[in-house]
């Protein structure tokens, strides 16, 4: 069996949190570029992080089971696990013990500046609920999940930015503290398509763990079911299809859809449509015949869940051993005493 490459190659490192069933935005905004480019060029591993599913209210055994569909997606998706390296965030110990050190790295204050914590923790106590701790402290695990593997570069959504700068920032000041121990990773995003937007409310993002699902697409709806959720989609005041995403967000969010799925470019496709229904129906035949690979594939390896077990088995004893090392260097550095 062919090996993930690993030494000397570059490193890239992404994850997949598994609080919802996986969306279009997912699959546009990461995963589609993980499978057809970044396991072919790098030592690449994917991870669903399922211990950051844990920061909200949660019921255990829908997070068990939406890992397993997101790893069984990932797969769908077309990640090789001959080519990269699949697993699940909680089978490798590394990511939890280079967690602690990066909430000794990062301070409060950037803690507590992070959009997504702002966001997420209003929501929460807006609903009556408290707010987990793990959830402010979200960003240190996430870098440790980088860090860990001398992660070179992370291929995200345009919503993982500031988590990603802010684990630029502690690895900068824990080799600055601790002499020379992390890789400082860049990020990069799709050139289109790096923030789909909710399609019955533009201005915000298509996230999957929203309590209204009309205008999010899912990986596994049903065809008729996709079809509707486009067609209905929000458009703007006005008839003319112009890329504007300040004041056609919906629009400009429907074409950025159908530029993705179709390889083309958004402002050009504007130019060849005079009314927004045919742009809908247009969007909703190439998502279709985007997610039609995926939806068939996911449901003949649903069908094999043994198949599933036994790569992420492989994938997380493969991860592991690449983890360990630098964490133990890690926890070296800070001046814990070593094991042996
Ligand atoms: P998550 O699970 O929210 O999203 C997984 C990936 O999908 C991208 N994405 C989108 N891209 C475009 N448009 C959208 N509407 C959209 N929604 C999601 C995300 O940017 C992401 O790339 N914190 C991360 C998970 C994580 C992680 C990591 C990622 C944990 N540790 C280490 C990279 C490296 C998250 O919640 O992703």
């Amino acid at each position: 069996m062919a090996m993930p490459r690993t030494a000397g190659a570059k490193r890239i490192f992404s994850g997949v949190k598994p609080t919802g069933h996986l969306t279009l935005g997912n699959y546009l905004g990461a995963m589609r570029r993980w499978a057809r480019e970044d396991q072919h060029r790098a030592d690449a591993l994917f991870c669903v992080v399922d211990l950051h599913a844990l920061t909200v209210e949660h019921d255990p055994a829908r997070v068990r089971r939406l890992t397993r569909q997101a790893a069984t997606l990932l797969l769908a998706a077309g990640l090789d696990p001959e080519l990269c390296t699949v697993f699940v965030q909680s089978h490798v110990e590394e990511h939890a013990r280079l967690s602690y050190l990066m909430e000794c790295t990062a301070s409060d204050g950037e803690m507590r500046r992070m959009i997504q914590y702002k966001e997420k923790a209003a929501a929460e106590q807006a609903r009556g609920g408290s707010v987990r701790l793990s959830l402010l402290t979200y960003p240190a695990l996430m870098a440790a999940d980088i860090l860990a593997y001398g992660t070179h570069e992370v291929p995200v959504g345009e919503d993982q930015a500031q988590h990603l700068e802010l684990t630029r920032d502690l690895a900068v000041r824990f080799n600055q503290r601790y002499g020379a121990t992390f890789v400082v990773p860049k990020t990069t995003h799709p050139q289109v398509a790096a923030r789909v937007m909710d399609l019955q409310d533009p201005t915000s993002k298509m996230g999957k763990s929203h309590g209204r699902t009309a205008g999010i697409v899912y990986l596994l709806d049903e065809p008729e079911v996709v079809r509707k959720k486009v067609m209905r989609a929000v458009t703007d005041a006005g008839s003319d299809v112009v890329h504007d995403r300040e004041e056609r967000p919906g629009v400009a969010n429907l074409l950025d859809v159908l530029a993705a799925c179709t390889e083309g470019d958004p402002v050009a496709l504007a130019g060849e449509y005079d009314s927004y229904g045919a742009l809908k129906k247009d969007t909703a035949e190439a998502v279709l015949e985007v997610l039609r690979p995926v939806r068939e594939r996911h449901a003949e390896l649903a069908a094999a869940p043994e198949y599933v077990d036994s790569v992420l088995r492989e994938g997380a004893e493969r991860a592991r051993g690449m983890a360990r090392p630098r964490v133990d260097a890690a926890y070296r550095a800070v001046g814990l005493l070593p094991k042996e």
